[in-house]
């Protein structure tokens, strides 16, 4: 990852110098309409332009799809890069010079610059290994495999002999051996004994990151040993939780295609790479995370569908089940392809070539009928069980595949999709990470007058969001966009640029979109007059809805008989009074 400090100012400069029309352009033809610019939204398919861009506040919003943020943002969209490489591709890119700032920054930064150094330095070592002598063994098994000499160069192959020493003696002369330990090439074990090569006896293969750059590797042990892959440890370039093995290769083809095949193992990864599927990625021997769905979803676009390809065991069939809901969470369509007889996609390709593979992925089976397929023959039985899938379902963030699958369980179950909705929705029957922030369009500000408040909040003076501030209640803000964005302004005082600082700073996404569509869409200024009445609606729903609970608390309480409770509301209910008068 890039490694400079990213404060304000830093971020100020490069978005000021950063020409949105021009970025934007590169992915779509804008036209100038009034104060903003046109064109048909990249996000998602559509034949009348609903994308819209304020190069004068420096934002994007669809109208369709509602995506939408600053120039950062849509390079981290485009690009699948996180915040800080947008930030270095923009500075690049409109001339910004990007000093590392402080000391920690500049060492970081040193210290990932050597790793990629001495990774890349190691990769040129495995690479001549595997075209010595003493690679004629690792040669042999990737012919076998399908990997003619021609392939190598381009896959990255290389040997790590059966030796203990020879990548750390290749190394030490230029590089501290700490060094290589911290890269995870060498392991240096307890109680002063010599560091030694972590792979050895291994056909090696580069692991790298979205954007093509070297971050890991990963080995296969020739002939029998344990473990049979082995990866480098994590570290300060590599995050397995968010690395997927082959994006870099697989990005364009996803991006276009809006398919992605997601498999198990490196080699069968890489088996359909060389018969010319590309759009196929691999976890690296972990589950599917809610970061690996989001990064997979920012490719895909709004349509796009995720075909995972696990084992046929048990074992398979279950990290199958799990990987869906993380997809679902992250926003993305799946379904599964299946291989039966204990095969693999590699050995599927080796034995039928990519014909065969094709015809099976060709068809795959909708994740209902994955998750059903399991399920008891007897009806009663059988709903019980299928019930268990609500939460699945329901935790889908499109709207639209989450009512497409509510409805087909509900009626494969002969139930109500009343039924499953309730059941999706139970807390805590089903485990694993929160939904993953909406992709999909944002929820309408829930309770009235929110999103007005939210306008004030952005572009009122400061006097005005001074009053904000002072009169409204942040904990019974019924949107949590707006919630978080009251929270901002209170922490940074009046006088801000606020829309500019949330959407530099805020780690809520949905909030940053909340702001870019505010900012792009057409409206009347905030005025003095407007925002008391936006105010006043707001503070006299809240003090009603203040009330209302309250006077459940108290009506609960006397049911109860819990008095010392009763006693308590009441003086709330006291003081609530006395506030609204
Ligand atoms: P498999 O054991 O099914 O191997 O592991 P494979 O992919 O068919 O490999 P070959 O064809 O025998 O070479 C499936 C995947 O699980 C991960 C790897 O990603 C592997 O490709 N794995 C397996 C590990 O990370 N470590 C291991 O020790 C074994
Ligand atoms: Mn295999």
């Amino acid at each position: 990852m890039t490694d400079f400090d990213l404060d304000t100012e830093v971020i100020t400069r490069v978005r000021e110098a950063s020409d949105i029309i021009a970025v934007v352009s590169d992915q779509v033809r804008l036209k100038h309409r009034g104060r903003t610019w046109e064109g048909l939204c990249p996000f998602h398919e559509e034949k009348t332009p609903s994308f819209t861009v304020d190069a004068e506040k420096g934002l994007y919003y669809c109208f369709g799809c509602h995506q939408g943020g600053d120039v950062f943002k849509f390079v981290m969209a485009q690009q699948n890069f996180n915040f800080p490489e947008a930030v270095e591709y923009l500075a690049r890119r409109f001339g910004v010079d990007l000093p590392a700032r402080s000391p920690g920054a500049q060492k970081r930064r040193r210290e990932s610059e050597r790793q990629r150094a001495i990774l890349e330095e190691a990769q040129r070592w495995f690479v001549d290994q595997l075209h010595s002598a003493g690679g004629a063994e690792a040669a042999r098994e990737l012919e076998k495999r399908g990997f003619p000499q021609s392939s190598w160069l381009d896959f990255g192959f290389g040997w790590a002999p059966d030796e203990w020493r020879a990548l750390v003696d290749h190394l030490r002369t230029r590089h501290p051996e700490g060094v290589l330990t911290q890269a995870g090439l060498v392991v240096q074990p307890e109680s002063g004994k010599s560091p030694y090569d972590r792979f050895r006896k291994r056909l090696m293969f580069p692991i790298r990151s979205g954007d093509g750059r070297l971050i890991a590797f990963g080995g296969r042990i020739l002939g029998e040993g344990e473990p049979k892959y082995l990866n480098s440890p994590e570290g300060t370039l590599f995050h397995k939780r968010s690395t997927l093995f082959a994006l870099d290769r697989a990005r364009k083809e996803i991006a276009s295609s809006g398919e992605v095949i997601v498999v198990e193992g490196y080699f069968d990864c890489l088996s359909l790479h060389r018969v010319g599927l590309v759009n196929v990625v691999a976890t690296l021997g972990t589950a599917l995370t809610p970061e690996h769905g989001r990064s997979l979803r920012r490719l895909l676009g709004e349509d796009g569908r995720v075909l995972l390809c696990y084992d046929a065991d048990s074992a398979g069939r279950r990290a199958a089940a799990t990987g869906a809901g993380v997809l679902l969470q992250a926003g993305v369509d799946v379904a599964m392809i299946t291989i039966e007889g204990g095969k693999d996609p590699d050995d599927i390709i080796r034995d039928g070539g990519i014909e065969a593979f094709n015809s099976m992925a060709s068809s795959p089976t909708p994740l209902l009928d994955f998750l059903l397929a399991d399920l008891p023959p007897d009806p009663a039985d059988r709903r019980r069980t299928g019930l268990n899938l609500a939460p699945l379902v329901c935790s889908a963030s499109n709207p639209a595949y989450r009512q497409n699958l509510i409805d087909e369980l509900a009626r494969r179950l002969n139930l109500r999709p009343r039924d499953i909705e309730s059941k999706g929705r139970t807390p805590g029957a089903r485990g694993g990470p929160p939904p993953a922030s909406s992709p999909s369009p944002p929820q309408a500000a829930t309770a009235p007058g929110e999103t007005d408040l939210a306008r004030i909040l952005l572009e009122g003076s400061p006097a005005i969001r001074a009053e904000a501030i002072e009169t409204v209640d942040p904990e019974l803000i019924e949107d949590t966009r707006v919630r978080g964005l009251l929270a901002l302004v209170r922490e940074w005082g009046t006088d801000q640029e606020i829309a500019t600082r949330v959407m530099a700073e805020s780690q809520d996404e949905d909030l940053r979109t909340l702001v870019a569509r505010l900012c792009t869409s057409e409206h009347p200024p905030v005025t003095e007059e407007g925002a008391a009445s936006t105010l006043a609606l707001v503070v006299h729903r809240q003090r009603r809805e203040a009330a209302r609970s309250l006077q459940e608390a108290i009506e609960q309480a006397s049911r109860t008989g819990d008095f010392e409770r009763l006693a308590q509301l009441q003086e709330e209910k006291i003081r609530l009074r006395r506030r609204t008068k």
